[in-house]
């Protein structure tokens, strides 16, 4: 398949670097791609980025048949541009699509056709601090049609964002709420591919979080509602007395990329890390005992997110002081600095741009 490149002919005015927020401007090109099934897929091209024109009866507006990925290109001090473990991406979204029947991509070819945009792109790489590029990867239903089954045809899709912090809380605690009155995914559901559904089951309970103060709810599983999952936005870490605990894949948790990253990491630096059940109940106890000693959020938008307060029914915990604590500070510097380019990567996990 050849990609074909066509050039914008009037360029948008570049952002302050210094001012970026999340997910509001995006640059001068996107890639498409379209899938039938007599041709599979087809026709890429890197084009002007354009809205959309479609039927209102397109299937993915009625019944969310999409899936989609986020990463980021990171700029480093030399000016070079480089992105981290975007295969881990492009498989994932290859699992997503399994999950949602929509047909896979050829992975070598979405990284190529990702590097090219970028490539074009790469004006729009910000370089003040923890700033990136962040990568929006789609794939949607496009056949018009209401009846209920999969799509024949769908739409292949990369735009790009110039972003600063995820969080207006920076790399400062967030507080979290666990909910017991909604859920957001149960296993054999749709939690583990990453899929629009998820992020529109969480929005009333996120909404609520809001209200009274919080950045974002800590959902529990949604069969007993008696296990820790994932915060939606991001994975979710504790450290207790030495050991840091991440809840286990379980079909209902999306398989973060920073959250596997922590737990190489980890592995090799020989610390104590485990993925296992983590009940609500260990880590209220934990907190009572004096060993919870740290929460932290793992994501790609979110990258290391310390968490500085939780609530639970009418008991609100501190932990860490409301500081940022010694273990999410020492993964989040590893994992920046490897992102940026301002440490060695032992683990090969940088694939570069330019
Ligand atoms: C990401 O971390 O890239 C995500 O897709 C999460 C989203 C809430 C921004």
């Amino acid at each position: 398949m050849e990609l074909t490149i066509k050039r914008a002919e009037k360029l948008k005015s570049k952002p302050d670097d210094a001012n970026l927020g999340f997910g509001t401007l995006f640059t001068d090109h996107m890639f498409n791609m379209d899938y039938d099934t007599e041709k599979g897929w087809h026709s890429p091209r890197i084009e002007p980025y354009a809205h959309f024109e479609m039927d209102p009866a397109t299937m993915f507006l009625h019944y969310g048949q999409a899936v989609f990925e986020g990463l980021k290109a990171y700029r480093t001090e030399s000016g070079n541009i480089q992105l981290f473990r975007p295969q881990e991406n492009i498989k994932r979204l290859n699992r997503s699509c399994r999950r949602l029947c929509i047909p896979e991509v050829d992975e070598d070819f979405a990284l190529d056709a990702m590097k090219q945009l970028i490539a074009l792109e790469q004006d729009w790489v910000p370089s003040a601090p923890e700033t990136s590029l962040y990568i929006r990867p789609n794939i949607i239903a496009m056949d018009p049609f209401l009846g209920v089954r999969s799509s024949y045809t769908y739409r292949f899709y990369i735009i790009l964002s110039p972003v600063g912090v995820y969080y207006p809380e920076g790399f400062n605690p967030v507080k979290i709420l666990v909910t017991s009155d909604y859920v957001r995914a149960v296993r054999g559901g749709v939690g583990e591919a990453k899929t629009p559904a998820n992020y529109a089951a969480s929005l009333l309970a996120g909404e609520e979080a809001h209200k009274a103060g919080y950045t974002q709810v800590l959902w529990l599983d949604g069969v007993e509602q008696k296990y820790l999952e994932e915060v939606g936005s991001m994975n979710i870490f504790f450290v207790i007395d030495d050991e840091i605990i991440t809840p286990e894949l379980n079909g209902s948790i999306l398989p973060g990329i920073t959250r596997k990253s922590v737990l190489e990491l980890a592995k090799h630096w020989g610390e104590k890390a485990s993925e296992r059940q983590i009940s609500i109940d260990e880590l209220m106890n934990a907190h009572a005992s004096g060993k919870l000693k740290e929460v932290f959020g793992a994501g790609t938008a979110a990258v290391i997110s310390p968490v500085g307060q939780i609530k639970y029914g009418d008991k609100v915990i501190t932990i860490a002081d409301n500081q940022v604590g010694p273990v999410a500070k020492k993964y989040y510097k590893a994992i920046t600095d490897i992102q940026y380019g301002k440490a060695e990567d032992p683990m090969g996990w940088i694939v570069p741009v330019s």
